[in-house]
């Protein structure tokens, strides 16, 4: 089946089998490997992305349900001279311990900022209890999410 999707800002093209996962067609399809795989039972959400800004674990949906949509992986995220604000929180307030959740947990939180510009610390800790972190370095995300709200009151 032809797809034809916007990842990470470039218009693609591409062939996919129906029964390609979109995180498949991610990491394989496209080569962005930041988006990881921790389940195959939607547990996780080591796998989230954005779809058209909404955060999506994209273990969950098929290539190509996402057809015309504008999909951002955490490739995508940051501008050409800077990290996202939410990467720059993780990054500041030590939200990461092996990583393999981070990818996740950074566009889950982007999701939830768009969402929720000034979640309450309760709303944070909801937002995120799709996505794990096997290192429970839950403290501290939570803390990075709380101080990425308050650098700036939008959410781009
Ligand atoms: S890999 Fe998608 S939720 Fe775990
Ligand atoms: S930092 Fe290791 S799984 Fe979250």
């Amino acid at each position: 089946m032809i797809l034809s999707i916007t990842v990470n800002g470039q218009h693609r093209t591409d062939d996919v089998e129906s029964r390609t996962l979109l995180v498949h067609y991610l990491r394989d399809g496209c080569g962005l490997k930041a988006t990881n795989i921790g389940c195959d039972t939607t547990s996780c959400g080591a796998c989230t992305v954005l779809v058209d800004g909404e955060s999506v674990k994209s273990c969950t949906v098929l290539a190509i349900q996402e057809q015309g949509s504008d999909v951002t992986t955490l490739e995508g995220l940051a501008g050409p001279d800077a990290l996202h604000r939410v990467q720059a929180a993780f990054r500041a307030e030590h939200a990461l311990q092996c990583g393999f959740c981070t990818p996740g947990m950074v566009l889950a939180a982007v999701g939830l900022l768009a969402e929720n510009p000034h979640p309450t610390e309760r709303e944070v800790r909801e937002g995120l209890e799709g996505n794990l972190c096997r290192c429970t370095g839950y403290h501290n995300i939570v803390r990075a999410v709380l101080a990425a709200a308050d650098t700036t009151g939008d959410a781009s």
